[in-house]
């Protein structure tokens, strides 16, 4: 028989196919059950599991001020992209950073040409530090691959810099006290274009609520820069049916940076 969690699973996929970008993995789900399966002894288990931080505004305030926990390498220069990126692996700017193991500042080429940005680190980009080496980091790859990039090409970055416990989206405090952030990372990097991947990074980023069906596929603009918003590929491996529309939006992208797409292949006759 099928396993509790895998049901589950396949029902919340049901529901992201009609809200994209809600996402469940069978581990999230069994974090979830464990968090909330009822205990033997409270006190003594209460006292075992530490409360969940709240948000205090004087954190984000702490961060805008330089609020950054233990000593930062003195050989960065103040406004390049490593001394940001140094930053950010100190950064205290918010809750999240009591629960990472390790901080996503973000990676690639500072002169890329070509941005993908995603929405926060997993499970596995928190124990390494980097963006999107997990699952949906090898899709991301494939895809990279197909756009004729090589991922040093390309930079990746989040809307978040840490992991929001149990994969949940970034809460509105959490992309604010760090969207600050990105914005640099931008300004510095100033690609030719911008790849969005799912809605969150797109809420956040271009402050715009509509779901990823109505986004996907069409030019947006940040700060002069052109936005293609496709599938986050965590999605994409849930729903295969997906790619074919995100591998439209890719091609978008890649005329835009002078690329012709492989013509497709004929069918045998
Ligand atoms: N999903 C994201 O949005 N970002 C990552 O870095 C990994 C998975």
């Amino acid at each position: 028989m099928t396993d509790f969690f895998t049901q589950l699973t396949a029902i919340l996929e049901k529901e992201a196919l009609r809200r994209p970008g809600i996402m469940a993995e069978p581990e999230t789900l069994r974090e979830l059950a464990a968090d909330h399966a009822p205990r033997k002894n409270s006190a003594a288990a209460e006292a075992a599991v530490p409360a969940a931080p709240e948000f205090r505004k004087e954190q984000v305030d702490d961060r805008r001020s330089g609020g950054i926990s233990g000593q930062l390498r003195s050989d960065l220069r103040p406004g390049t992209l490593e001394h940001l990126v140094e930053t950010v692996r100190h950064c205290r700017g918010c809750p999240l950073c009591e629960t990472r193991l390790n901080a996503v500042p973000g990676e690639g080429d500072p002169h890329a040409r070509l941005m993908f940005i995603g929405e926060g680190p997993g499970a596995d980009e928190d124990r390494q530090g980097r963006p999107f080496v997990g699952a949906a980091g090898q899709l991301l790859d494939k895809m990279i691959t197909a756009m004729q990039f090589k991922r040093e090409e390309v930079y990746i970055a989040n809307i978040v810099k840490c992991r929001p416990p149990r994969n949940r989206a970034p809460m509105p405090e959490e992309a604010a006290a760090c969207i600050g952030y990105l914005e640099h990372q931008i300004r510095m990097i100033r690609p030719e274009v911008i790849v969005l991947l799912g809605a969150t990074a797109a809420h956040f980023l271009l402050k715009r609520e509509e779901g990823i069906m109505k986004l996907r596929g069409r030019w947006l603009e940040y700060d002069g820069i052109p936005v293609m918003p496709t599938f986050h590929p965590a999605f994409l491996l849930r729903q295969e049916s997906a790619k074919r529309d995100s591998w439209e939006d890719l091609k978008l992208v890649m005329r835009k940076l002078g690329k012709e797409p492989p013509a497709p292949r004929r069918a045998a006759q």
